[in-house]
């Protein structure tokens, strides 16, 4: 389906997802946000794609995603910030819940909104200019895209709590040692190695990474009991399927899995 503010493009197993809204630092709009979650639908939909890069478009200045678009929040009511707010929860549900890793590859600023997408996403990859930040207590708001509740889970509740009251952007370096990206890389290297780590995934059997980040996910919502009591349950389940079969027999057979996905 063709998007105005978001681009996709195929490069083998994997898509790559840029949100275009070069004037404007790819902030997001309630446009913007409703064609993300229509592109996230189709790729979940789609059986050969078996992994997701989320990226920033060129822009003005390097940016990931400069946040919701102040804007529009300039002019909204009590009842329309609910609903804003839960437009962005949804997309970020939508990512974090796609049964397939998405990757958010950080090339510039990443504040509010574009932060919260990116603690949305499975795994954060950050340029060396990346900028990243919950600067929405700055502007007299709080976060509304998950952003209070992923940060603390991100990086440790006394880390998140000082950027949360604070709004203090962080750089690349320190985001790498909250632990908030897992890689840095030079600007240019961002997307290649992005590709590298999703192709990897693509190697991989699709049932078993889909439960793999379903039981990790899952179980952070549960008691430790109760979610090792759910890793339990998949382990077993997975065994039905032709894939595990197919992985097993193959590593013995010393030769690459076919996997079907079934
Ligand atoms: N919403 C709407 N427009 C935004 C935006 C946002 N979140 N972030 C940037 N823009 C727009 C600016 O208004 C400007 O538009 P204009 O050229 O029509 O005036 C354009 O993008 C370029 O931004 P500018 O501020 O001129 O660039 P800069 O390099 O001086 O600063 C930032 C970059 C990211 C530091 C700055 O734009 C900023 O602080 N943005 C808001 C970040 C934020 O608070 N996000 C959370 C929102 S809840």
């Amino acid at each position: 389906m063709p998007y105005q503010n978001v681009r996709v493009e195929r490069d083998a197993a994997t898509a790559v997802v840029s949100v275009c809204r070069p004037d404007k630092l790819n902030a997001l709009n309630d446009a913007t946000l409703g064609e993300l979650l229509g592109a996230f639908a189709e790729l979940r939909d789609d059986p050969a794609v078996r992994a997701v890069i989320l990226t920033g478009g060129p822009a003005k200045k390097p940016a990931f995603v400069a946040g919701a678009d102040i804007a529009e929040l300039a002019g909204q009511d009590p009842v329309a910030g609910r609903e804003r707010s839960r437009l962005g929860q949804s997309l970020c549900d939508r990512i974090e819940g796609l049964g397939k890793p998405v990757l958010a590859a950080i090339n510039g600023f990443a504040f509010g909104g574009g932060l919260e997408l990116a603690l949305a996403c499975h795994v954060r990859l950050a340029s060396t200019d990346a900028r990243l930040g919950l600067p929405e207590v700055t502007l007299g708001i709080i976060p509304g895209f998950g952003g209070t509740q992923r940060l603390p889970r991100a990086i440790g509740l006394g880390a998140a709590l000082e950027l949360l009251a604070t709004g203090r952007p962080v750089d690349a370096a320190e985001a790498h040692r909250l632990g908030l990206v897992n890689h840095v890389y030079a600007p240019e290297r961002l997307l290649p190695e992005a590709k590298a780590l999703a192709a990897g995934v693509a190697r991989a059997g699709p049932v078993a990474v889909r439960l793999a980040l379903d039981a990790a996910l899952s179980g952070l919502a549960l008691p430790l009991r109760d979610g090792l009591a759910y890793e339990a349950s998949l382990f077993g389940l997975i065994s039905a399927t032709h894939d595990t079969q197919e992985g097993l027999k193959a590593f013995l057979e010393k030769r690459p899995a076919v996997w079907t996905g079934a």
